[in-house]
């Protein structure tokens, strides 16, 4: 026994001496790299087990400073907290390499788009944006949004759990734009294998200690099945020219490059996971902000008031209605802030980097931190406050107020997320049919809090009253004119 106690302290002390030689030389940003192998993710899990994760970050920052050292998840990783260094790891992805755990690229498949690197992910991340940009969404993809949102609102008892309704929404959304399927039993038994490939993101990658990652990897199997059958038939379709679909696969299709039928499922299966949890949480909190918040309520109410005043009963949507929701845009803005849904991003130095004096030796993680940022006084006053009327400094739609590099909800440089105006346009348009179709309370002691971990457990249950509605026709709010006007 004495032997393997002596052991153990000579292999640590091996370990840290190693360490000091390897690094010594370089000067690190300052830290602690804690015990080998363990560091410092003790404590930072303990931190993350709390409603309040921040002390992990903010007691580093007081001790060291706004970009540190630590060891976590068993490799030397720097935090940066400083929206300059952040900038410069979001541009340079040369130097900064996506690091995606284990468990995320496994189940992603290596074809996805976050996964893919250089000049090839230079020209998918191009296709994606042509397909979610302003006018895509303007000429086609807000009629569809507008429709699915009140096909499912319209479906709604008067109790319901949010996020699983937003999740729902945001599914068949995703497969719409992706495919055109509207919903039906396939798109839902597809939705639920889905669901268990995602709990899958959240678990150990390693099959045989976990039963939910097994799992995850067989509906992994299943979904990618499904819609490789779904890609040879519209292959299919699209060599003898019988059908072209505006879609995003009828897009990968004609996009004049080879890609095999595995490539473009990685594909749309990686889009399906970007915009799934990230939009429908933002869905849920803007109106758990907003019910906390009753003045930015009753202005937002107003607001889409008037937009429904101005409009035939049960029109749809118009992109002129969407521009005109300005208050809205603070809304979006505000929750996105204040949620931080993509609270960090993870990379890894290709090179030994330099950077304000410091430098990150190759191969180490970096984590750039948003949430650090957004919440952090110092760039935004009472930082922990909902408060919408601080975008309003040029209070209109066309330029809310963005500070250039303290306010990165979707990233930046060249992995900017591709659905940043997608997702607003879908919480305005939800907004929009919520707050005018709805009043509503919480049905139990609201516990759904800022961290997004607890996301997935907390499902934030509502009570509904219907307003009632003189210029009803909400069904699927098609008009004879909506009807034309989407014909035309
Ligand atoms: C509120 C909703 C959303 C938020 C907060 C969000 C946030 C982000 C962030 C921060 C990144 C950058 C990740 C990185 O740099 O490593 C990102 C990437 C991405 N997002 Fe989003 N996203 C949202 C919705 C969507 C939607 C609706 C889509 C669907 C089109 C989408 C598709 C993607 C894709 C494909 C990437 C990877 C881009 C790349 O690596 O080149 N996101 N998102």
């Amino acid at each position: 026994m004495a032997y393997l106690v002596f052991f153990f302290i000579f292999f640590f002390v091996f370990l840290f001496l190693l360490r000091k030689l390897r690094y010594g030389r370089l000067r690190l940003p300052p830290g602690n790299l804690g015990l080998p192998f363990i560091g410092e993710t003790l404590q930072m899990i303990s931190a993350y087990k709390t409603d309040n994760p921040e002390p992990f970050l903010d007691q580093r920052v007081n001790r060291y400073g706004s970009v540190f050292t630590s060891h976590v998840f068993g490799e030397p990783t720097v935090f940066s907290t400083d929206p300059e260094t952040n900038r410069f790891i979001l541009t340079n992805d040369k130097l900064f390499e996506c690091s995606y755990p284990g468990s995320i690229s496994n189940l992603l498949g290596k074809h996805s788009l976050l996964l893919m690197k250089g000049s090839l992910h230079k020209k998918m991340h191009s296709l994606t944006m042509s397909f979610a940009n302003s006018s895509i969404i303007k000429d086609h993809l807000l009629y569809d949004i507008d429709r699915l949102i009140r096909l499912n609102i319209d479906s709604w008892s008067d109790r319901i759990l949010l996020m699983e309704e937003a999740k729902k929404i945001t599914f068949e959304l995703t497969v719409k734009q992706l495919m055109s399927f509207d919903p039906d039993e396939w798109t839902e038994s597809l939705r639920k294998e889905y669901m268990l490939v995602i709990e899958g993101f959240f678990t150990i990658p390693f099959p045989l200690l976990s039963p939910t990652y097994r799992r995850a990897i067989k509906a992994r199997t299943k979904v990618a099945e499904a819609l490789t059958v779904v890609v040879r038939n519209r292959r299919k379709e699209f060599e003898t020219k019988e059908e072209k679909k505006n879609d995003m696969l009828g897009a990968l299709l004609a996009s004049g490059e080879q890609f095999s039928d595995e490539e473009i499922v990685d594909f749309m299966l990686a889009l399906l996971v970007a915009g799934y949890e990230t939009t429908s949480t933002i869905m849920t909190l803007a109106i758990k902000f907003l019910n906390e918040t009753p003045l930015a309520l009753a202005q937002l109410k107003e607001e889409h008031e008037q937009i429904r005043a101005r409009s035939e009963p049960g029109a749809a949507l118009e992109w002129t209605d969407y521009k005109s929701m300005a208050f809205s845009q603070c809304v979006v803005n505000e929750t996105l802030r204040v949620a931080n849904i993509i609270g960090a991003i993870f990379r890894r130095t290709t090179t030994d980097i330099d950077i304000k004096g410091y430098t990150i030796p190759k191969g180490w993680k970096v984590i750039a931190s948003f949430r650090a940022v957004h919440l952090n006084p110092e760039y935004f006053k009472d930082a922990r406050t909902f408060n919408p009327w601080r975008w309003q400094s040029n209070n209109n739609s066309e330029a809310v107020a963005t500070p250039g590099n303290v306010f990165t909800p979707f990233g930046g440089g060249p992995r900017l997320c591709p659905g940043y105006e997608l997702a607003r346009v879908v919480l305005s348009v939800f907004l929009h049919r919520f707050v005018t179709r709805f009043s509503w309370v919480p049905a139990e002691e609201d516990k759904l809090v800022f961290f997004p971990t607890t996301r997935t457990q907390k499902r934030y249950p509502i009570i509904l009253k219907r307003r009632e509605e003189s210029r009803s026709n909400m069904g699927f709010g098609i008009t004879a004119e909506t009807e034309r006007r989407k014909e035309s």
